[in-house]
């Protein structure tokens, strides 16, 4: 399983000041340096964190491979085909919101996604949509001509006892499977720690995890390095 590190949280201390530190450019290529296999951005709609000049750059300098998460709003859509990041995940994205909610629609959002998906295949840049990990959107999103699929685990993350995450492991695994059926990539995150990971690596069918806010919130005090070399050999583990 490979990881995928999402840098936002970097952007974010950055924007509480609105100065130019800490830079998430610098911050990836630590991730890299560490073992990240890529690296995740958002820019969102109203550039809380990530803005324009960190993705270009970002473009410029990741190594491995970048993944632009984003909302298939015109705007974003034109800047992701101006800048040719390796992948994009498409999400949901709402204004108020602290963080991403939930999956996208894909059933209920067929006509415009598969247009959307076009449109990036015509510049080769592959498409990954951020789903629940239900039957009914997998499905859609291999019918619309998908590349991945990524599982939100944030129910998993959030669950309360261990019956309850054991179950919701269960569905993710379920998903998963579902998903490589299909000849999709499977791509799995939202909400994973140091705790929680455990039990992926057990799940062959998921290719690459992408995690952000634990391991920016653990870099605070062992450094990015080491934050990012911890999650690597757990990801490994089997
Ligand atoms: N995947 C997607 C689609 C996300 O929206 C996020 C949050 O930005 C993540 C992964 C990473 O989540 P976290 O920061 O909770 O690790």
């Amino acid at each position: 399983m490979r990881l995928a590190i999402n840098i936002d949280h970097v952007a974010t201390i950055r924007e509480a000041r609105g100065g130019v530190e800490p830079d998430p450019v610098t911050a990836a290529g630590i991730c890299e340096l560490a073992g990240a296999e890529g690296i995740v951005c958002h820019l969102r709609e109203d550039r809380r964190h990530i803005n324009d000049r960190d993705v270009r750059l970002l473009r410029e300098t990741v190594k491995t491979k970048l993944d632009l998460e984003m909302a298939a709003t015109e705007e974003i859509i034109r800047i992701a085909i101006e800048t040719l990041p390796d992948l994009v995940t498409l999400v949901p994205e709402k204004r108020q919101e602290l963080t991403t909610e939930g999956g996208l629609d894909v059933a209920g959002n067929k006509n415009y996604l598969r247009d959307a998906i076009k449109e990036f295949h015509k510049q080769e840049i592959d498409v990954s949509l951020f789903v629940d990990p239900t039957a009914g959107q997998i499905e859609a999103a291999h019918e619309i001509g998908a590349d991945m699929i990524e599982l939100h685990t944030g129910e998993y993350a959030n669950a309360r006892t261990e019956k309850e995450a054991a179950a919701l492991l269960d569905v993710i695994r379920n998903a998963a499977r579902l998903g490589k059926e299909l000849g999709l990539g499977v791509n799995a995150g939202h909400g994973l720690n140091y705790v929680n990971i455990r039990p992926f690596a057990s799940i062959k069918e998921i290719d690459e995890v992408s995690i952000g806010h634990a391991i920016i919130s653990y870099a605070v005090f062992v450094g990015l390095d080491r934050a990012v070399r911890e999650m690597r050999k757990l990801v490994e583990e089997k």
